[in-house]
């Protein structure tokens, strides 16, 4: 597209080439229109056609000669090519809107209608979203609904009755009124709920996708049988009228929105008046914040000259109202090429492959990096490096990458693979069965690995080391100043003032956060240390039911299972790390360079049976395990559910088992229950 937009200075002077320029655009235009109206597949973004369309108004600007009645800027939409759906003839065209994508333009608008008007001040606008979905006519005969057609190239659109019949907020009759002919105009939209629904169902039996809720709309309205119409969900809004005959009609635009909306039909809820500059700016600004909470697409606002006298004062030129505008939104999707794709390593060693593309703006930003979280989603998404792909990025959320354009892939598009090591340190990349995500096994070994730790040791939830943001502990560790989080303690001053334009306050600044992050709490110290799995939330339980480091240390696998949250896993990884001679050294380190958290309350230590286990196991008759387990915890003590030597006891009811055996194998003391009465009453007395 790249040569169509950018024609070389001299095509002003070389009307040959000019004209060559403008059947191009003329063809592509045609062609994406194709692609968009009649097989619901666009290939382009709506951003990237803007630009054709306006690259081609612009050139006929200068060459007002060559404009004739066929080109795309005098047409409206695609004249209709299939044959599945009766031709309508429209009674009145059904018109499109010019757009505004900036104040400018938007002031342009408004003062040529106010010229027009002869008004000493702008006119009043009735203002509407503009819903991103396929405009229908609808046309009632004495009251009742006849047909239903699709806009089509504007003069002769598709028979849709059947189909559009089966939309539950269309009204079949009017209610009260027959006049002898009325044709309301809307758009019908897919709701972004029914949307994912759709994609799902059709992602499930293998079939394709659709791109976006517009073109699943106009899918699922172009469907040769109507039961399946009927299952998509799909609504009307009512913004306009075509030719009306026998009846008085509303004075105003929204006036008439009211009355639609009195005769059954959704109108926007969102329609208001505007009758200063500022009442516009401000009425765009809070639809465009509105956007993402919104169920269905909007693509900008719509701002009409509100009173019905002045919108015919000002009439039509070829394929527009003078009276109306579409003050079009930043696109939330763009076409891109993907131009590589990188494996980024984490902190636990997981790779993520991040996709460079050529700079896009999209959502109001340039996106150059986009991250696909995992292989599968490569494979799922089937996206090669080359490819042109849809780029969205919707309010404040991430972009994505939506989809790839088939018919855009190059020849020679590369086929993206999980690297056998890893990109960092070389270590051997693994990736257990059934898992999407791909591990470098170089532990702290790999630089990656060792960077994103000391990252999250620094980070806010953790260690907190105001100030000791990415930058710095990139910097760091570029000059050797450190390789492990323990090194941090060790910095200085004038060790920081080696680095280069390094001041003496920034020093100062850093130092004295480390100093003040050694005063830290155990869950953060325990978050801080990035043992996998173990969050905020787990980190927190653990400090809660151990205390202290020391019996976090003893504890058996088992054990830690009885933490609130920990499974299996957690506990797995949380035994390992304790157990890492390396783990140790740091975590010893840390604490001889001072890093501390108040002692647990002496509540536990207090206790009478605080520091014994017991076992609980077989049936017992004057109470259930659960409560002798609550009554011994409450007394200070631990259960778990395995014997061990560190065991204090078996407490054994009837039919106890295996937990016995094993007690009596390793000498583990057992106790009966009216042991266990006894040593309840006196550990309460
Ligand atoms: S009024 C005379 N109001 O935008 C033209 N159109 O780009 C009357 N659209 O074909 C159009 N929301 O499909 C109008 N609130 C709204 C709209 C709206 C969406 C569509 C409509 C039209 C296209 C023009």
């Amino acid at each position: 597209m790249a040569p169509l937009l950018n024609p070389p200075e001299v095509s002003r002077h070389d009307p040959a080439a000019a004209q060559a320029r403008l059947n191009a655009l003329r063809a592509a235009i045609e062609q994406h229109n194709f692609r968009y109206y009649v097989l619901d597949a666009p290939s382009v973004s709506d951003a990237e056609f803007d630009q054709l369309f306006c690259a081609l108004q612009a050139l006929e600007a200068a060459h007002p000669e060559w404009i004739t009645p066929e080109s795309p800027t005098q047409r409206v939409g695609s004249p209709t090519y299939t044959t599945t759906f009766a031709p309508v003839t429209h009674a009145q065209p059904m018109l499109s809107l010019d757009n505004a994508f900036t104040e400018a333009e938007w002031d342009a608008f408004a003062t040529r209608a106010q010229e027009r008007l002869g008004r000493n001040t702008p006119p009043v606008f009735a203002a509407e979203p503009k819903f991103d979905g396929l405009a229908i006519n609808l046309i009632y005969r004495d009251g009742a609904l006849v047909q239903a057609a699709t806009r089509g190239d504007g003069q002769t659109g598709e028979d849709v009755t059947l189909n559009v019949r089966t939309l539950a907020n269309i009204p079949q009759f009017l209610p009260d009124i027959r006049p002898s002919l009325l044709e309301v105009r809307g758009e019908v939209v897919l709701s972004h709920t029914a949307f994912a629904a759709l994609n799902a169902a059709a992602e499930a039996v293998g079939d394709k996708k659709f791109v976006n809720p517009r073109n699943a709309a106009a899918g699922s309205l172009r469907q040769k049988d109507p039961r399946i119409t009927a299952q998509r969900q799909l609504q009307f809004f009512a913004y306009g009228l075509g030719t009306a005959e026998g009846l008085p009609l509303p004075e105003s635009q929204l006036a008439l929105l009211d009355w639609l909306a009195s005769l059954g039909f959704t109108v926007s809820e969102y329609r208001q008046l505007c009758d200063s500059r500022a009442a516009v700016l401000a009425y765009y600004q809070a639809m465009q914040a509105r956007r993402t909470t919104l169920e269905y697409d909007i693509d900008g606002v719509v701002f009409k000259v509100n009173s019905r006298a002045e919108q015919e004062a000002l009439g039509f030129i070829a394929r527009a109202p003078r009276w109306a505008i579409a003050y079009k939104f930043p696109a939330e999707e763009a076409v891109s090429q993907v131009q590589s794709v990188d494996f980024q390593v984490g902190r636990t060693g997981a790779l993520t492959p991040v996709a460079r593309i050529a700079p896009v703006f999209v959502g109001g930003v340039t996106v150059a990096n986009i991250t696909l979280h995992n292989i599968d989603e490569i494979t799922r998404k089937d996206i090669h490096v080359g490819d042109f792909v849809t780029v969205r990025r919707a309010g404040d959320v991430i972009p994505e990458i939506i989809a790839v354009l088939p018919e855009r892939r190059p020849a020679d598009a590369a086929a993206i693979a999980l690297p056998r090591v890893c990109p960092v340190c070389g270590s051997e990349v693994l990736r257990v069965d059934g898992e999407a995500i791909a591990r470098c096994s170089g532990g702290l070994f790999c630089p990656a690995q060792r960077r994103e730790a000391i990252k999250h040791f620094a980070s806010r939830k953790a260690l907190n080391i105001d100030g000791l943001g990415d930058k710095w502990v990139e910097l760091l560790l570029e000059h050797g100043l450190i390789a492990h989080v323990d090194d941090l303690f060790s910095l200085t001053v004038a060790r920081l003032l080696t680095l280069p334009r390094m001041g003496e306050k920034s020093a100062q600044n850093l130092i004295d956060a480390i100093e003040a992050a050694k005063n830290t709490t155990l869950p953060r110290f325990l978050y801080a240390l990035g043992i996998r799995e173990v969050g905020e939330v787990t980190a927190r339980a653990l400090a809660v039911h151990f205390g202290a480091l020391e019996p976090l240390f003893a504890a058996s696998v088992e054990e830690l299972q009885t933490v609130p949250d920990v499974g299996p896993v957690v506990a797995q990884h949380v035994y390992t790390f304790l157990r890492q001679p390396h783990n140790i050294e740091v975590m010893n380190n840390l604490i001889a360079a001072g890093v501390h958290w108040p002692k647990p309350a002496p509540r536990a230590a207090a206790l009478p049976l605080s520091g014994n286990t017991y076992v609980l196991t077989g049936t017992l008759s004057t109470l259930t395990r659960e409560e002798a387990a609550a009554r011994l915890q409450a007394l200070g003590a631990k259960t778990s559910s395995s014997v061990s030597a560190k065991t204090t006891a078996v407490i054994a009811g009837e039919a106890a088992g295996s937990k016995l055996t094993k007690a009596q194998a390793l000498g583990v003391p057992v106790l009966d229950e009216a042991a266990l009465q006894h040593l309840l009453a006196i550990a309460s007395a």
